[in-house]
């Protein structure tokens, strides 16, 4: 299975494409600029010390993010909100109709100039919801990864720790996304619930922000208490 992070230059995406690969995904990243997503992949496979032959990792290559959405089953969308509709508007088309799409925007104020400790309200109620108002019906969508610091992902030398926030309406779409997740060491996921729950998820980006202020750190994170361990939730059946 191949991983597309589309805005895979950046730096969560970025960050997302290192630890996916050194996880044995095959990562390909998206820019609006295809020269641009082969200079990050390059990068990447330099940080990863890809080709050296030690076999037990992944690949990365990069390109526009409209080819990275057309040659992946899974997408990661890690883009600002500010450019959120016009990503999606630009690779609806070549999204197949059995991917997975998880969505990690947060609907930060920095869109329209204010602090990144603030938040605006998209018209659907969260980012996720609006990516679904233009996608075609059906999407299976998903949203995550608000709570994940670049900073963190980028940081090779440290390793994760805490849970990746899941939600969306299909579960099976949320547990191909949390098995990525579980490609990370000492990275966990818990399903939150519908997608309707990204409106309040994508706000705890906000709320890590603050806290990153507050005490002068950059990796402030999430973890669940009340479960050993979370994953896919016990079946109702
Ligand atoms: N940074 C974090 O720690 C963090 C943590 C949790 C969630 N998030 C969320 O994840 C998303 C990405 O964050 P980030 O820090 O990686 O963002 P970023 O570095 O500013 O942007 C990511 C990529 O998106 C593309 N892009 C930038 N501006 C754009 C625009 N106006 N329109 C379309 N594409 C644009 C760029 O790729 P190309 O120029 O190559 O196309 C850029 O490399 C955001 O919604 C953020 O709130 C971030």
């Amino acid at each position: 299975m191949s991983v597309a992070i589309i805005g895979g230059t950046g730096d969560e995406g970025f960050g997302l494409a290192l630890r996916l690969a050194r996880g044995g995904e095959d990562v390909v990243i998206g820019s609006r600029s295809e020269e641009r997503g082969q200079d990050a992949a390059h990068r990447a496979a330099d940080l990863l010390g890809l080709g050296s032959g030690s076999g037990s990792r992944g690949s990365v290559s990069g390109t526009s993010n409209e080819d990275a959405a057309a040659a992946c089953d899974v997408l990661v969308v890690t883009v600002p909100f500010a450019g959120q509709a016009e990503i999606y508007k630009s690779i609806r088309d070549a999204v197949r109709p059995t991917a997975v799409v998880c969505d990690a925007t947060s609907p930060l104020a920095t869109a329209v100039g204010r602090p990144a400790w603030q938040v605006l309200t998209p018209w659907e109620g969260s980012a996720v919801e609006q990516a679904k108002a233009i996608l075609p019906s059906g999407t299976r969508l998903v949203a995550g990864f608000h709570t994940v610091s670049a900073e963190r992902l980028q940081n090779l030398e440290h390793p994760m720790e805490g849970d990746v926030l899941l939600c969306g309406g299909d579960g099976e779409a949320k547990a191909t996304i949390g098995a990525l997740v579980e490609k990370v060491p000492d990275l966990g996921w818990v399903d939150v619930g519908p997608l309707s729950m990204a409106r309040i998820l994508e706000r705890l980006t906000a709320v890590l922000v603050s806290v990153n202020r507050t005490y002068g750190i950059r990796d402030a994170g999430f973890s669940l208490t009340g479960r050993d361990s979370w994953g896919q939730p016990p079946s109702k059946a």
